[in-house]
């Protein structure tokens, strides 16, 4: 049978998805964003991989992080993309906030990688080729380059959306005094940093403690949270052991050697509070990161419909007491 062509739900704006704003900008980002980091390479299941983008979008997800790299192989998830965009989105683009980066690893020699003005620019034009997009949305700077200075990064990044290549820039991973650098140079130049995306989860709080998360918002700027579930240990996928198809037995970022005995204590006594409060471990995770009005967006990676469906949930947590949150804090600081 032929599948039919994909037709988006027509309450996918209705049906629970709330939308912040961006720091001090004209958009509106889905409180839960995709990203495309993992299982949606050229090593996953197509049909899997176009369920999940489809499912999201009609869901109110309009915002899908990509980054040039992403895959297995590099370059994969932008492809899959871009047969997203020819099957199922063409006519939705406009409805689409759809985000690349560059800054790691990409092809081999001197400029493939970190913050070059040659890397970023010849990185994008890739990217867009790759995604069947004149444009995208948001391009980042996925890291801080110690070497290159900082004023070349940051004016490819203007030159960018000058170009009518990115309506909007971002920073990602830049350290405190790097980022204030970005802010200030790029407002300077009439780009004004749209976001700063970082991970942030219970079992990190590092935005937290070294403050960009507050210099974020003092900037103007959104903040965007990757690997919210800390890769999958903050849900109930690890409770009873290493499942054969999840992303610690895959052996790519996530090493078993994170599930030590003391995180697999800490899971569990989180997951207890989880149950009690009606919720999975995930939906709890996410909604203690959306509690916090300094965050815009977390971006959820999944690798099925069905992690999803569940995730979303979360956007209808009840609220935290004061004794839930203290007793979560002791969990965690063990
Ligand atoms: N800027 C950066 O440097 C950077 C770095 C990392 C990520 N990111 C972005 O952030 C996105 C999200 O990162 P992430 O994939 O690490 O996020 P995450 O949400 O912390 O982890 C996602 C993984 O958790 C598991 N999971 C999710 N929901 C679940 C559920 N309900 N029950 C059980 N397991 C569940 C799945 O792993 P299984 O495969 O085991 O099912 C899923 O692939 C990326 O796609 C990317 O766009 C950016």
């Amino acid at each position: 049978m032929i599948k039919p062509i994909y037709s988006p739900a027509p309450d996918r704006y209705e049906n629970g998805m709330k939308y912040r704003r961006c720091g001090k900008s004209g958009i509106l980002l889905p409180e839960i964003s995709l990203g495309f980091w993992h299982n949606f390479g050229d090593v996953d299941t197509l049909s899997n991989s176009m369920d999940m983008a489809h499912y999201a979008f009609d869901h109110g997800i309009c915002h899908f992080d990509l980054a040039n790299n992403y895959g297995p192989s590099y370059g994969s998830a932008e492809e899959t993309f871009g047969l997203l965009m020819k099957k199922s989105f063409m006519p939705y683009r406009d409805e689409l906030f759809i985000s690349s980066k560059a800054g790691y690893d990409m092809w081999p020699g001197p400029y493939g990688n970190w913050g070059s003005r040659k890397y970023l620019m010849a990185s994008l034009h890739q990217s867009l080729k790759r995604m069947n997009l004149e444009y995208v949305d948001l391009f980042y700077s996925h890291r801080y380059d110690p070497e290159t200075p900082l004023e070349e990064t940051l004016q490819a990044l203007v030159d960018i959306v000058r170009q009518g290549k990115a309506l909007y820039v971002g920073i990602s991973r830049w350290p405190k005094e790097a980022a204030q650098v970005a802010y200030d140079y790029l407002a300077a130049h009439d780009v004004p940093c749209l976001i700063y995306q970082g991970c942030y989860n219970l079992f990190n709080r590092e935005p937290e403690e070294m403050g960009v998360l507050k210099q974020a918002k003092e900037n103007g700027a959104g903040f965007i949270v990757f690997s919210p579930l800390a890769q999958g240990l903050l849900t109930d996928r690890y409770l009873n052991g290493i499942p054969e198809d999840s992303r610690i037995a895959h052996g790519g970022h996530l090493k078993k050697e994170a599930l030590t005995e003391k995180r697999l204590q800490q899971i569990k006594a989180l997951n207890e509070i989880a149950l009690r409060r009606g919720q999975t471990l995930a939906e709890m995770a996410l909604a203690w990161i959306l509690k916090d009005d300094y965050v815009t967006s977390v971006i959820i990676g999944s690798s099925s419909v069905n992690q999803l469906e569940k995730n979303l949930k979360a956007l209808d947590s009840a609220p935290f007491s004061a004794e839930e949150l203290e007793e979560m804090e002791g969990i965690c600081n063990i």
